[in-house]
């Protein structure tokens, strides 16, 4: 039988999914995680992991290069790929934002500069909003933007609020919460849609095991 092939986020999801895997009986042959291998198979020969860049994780789903995927939320929302979103993990917890100067988004605003990763979420929302923008899209070190004067505002995922705070920004706007959600690929389930929810189950009770563990402790 063709292993179950689970394409992850590379990082903490991939760290994170690869715990649950093997606390759920799913073993894998090296103990450290390695960023340099990029796919692994599990001891029982069941399961093989695919380390991705988080942004490529729903294109192997959608064509079927991988059945399941493990991604973030912000992710997902970008990139509006023909997959199945299945369930909430519930770690990797962030929020999406609008971020910048404090005052820069006053409410009668028509008009705003934006510096991105997420340029579609970002049109959406200032469509939403009535705002026309203009939108540079980055790649990474978002916070730099308003500081060089490449933007007045941000569409950034915060997690513990360390880069804005150092950065000098502050949150203006939430735009969505977002966390490490399932995906899977349409032919993936409904040809193997007993192994697939089996996986998802796995791992759903991995994270709920973790839960109970933290309130009990
Ligand atoms: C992400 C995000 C913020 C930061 C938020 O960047 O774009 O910059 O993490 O985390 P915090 O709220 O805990 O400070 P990432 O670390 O992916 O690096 P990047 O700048 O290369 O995108």
């Amino acid at each position: 039988m063709e292993p179950m092939k689970i394409a992850v986020a590379k990082g903490r999801i991939a760290e994170t999914a690869r715990e649950l895997l093997s606390e759920g009986g799913i073993a894998f042959p090296d103990t450290l995680y390695d960023e340099r291998k990029l796919l692994i198979n599990s001891i029982d020969g069941n399961y093989q992991l695919l380390f991705v860049k988080a942004s490529d994780v729903p294109t192997y789903i959608e064509k079927g290069a991988a059945d399941i995927g493990i991604v973030g939320k912000d992710t997902i929302m970008e990139d509006g790929k023909d997959v199945y979103e299945l369930q909430d993990l519930g770690f990797g917890s962030c929020q999406l934002v609008v971020a910048g100067f404090p005052g820069s988004f006053p409410e009668d605003t028509k008009s705003l500069t934006v510096a991105t990763k997420y340029p579609s979420i970002a049109k959406t929302y200032f469509d939403k909003e009535g705002i026309r923008t203009e939108i540079s899209r980055l790649n990474g070190s978002i916070e730099l933007a308003p500081i060089a004067g490449l933007s007045e505002v941000i569409v950034d995922i915060v997690e513990t609020g360390s880069t804005l705070r150092d950065n000098g920004l502050v949150i203006l706007r939430e735009i969505a919460k977002v966390s490490a959600r399932v995906i899977v690929n349409k032919a993936s389930y409904a040809t193997k849609n007993i192994e697939v929810k089996q996986c998802i189950e796995l791992l759903k009770k991995g994270v709920d095991d973790r839960r109970a563990d933290n309130h009990n402790a």
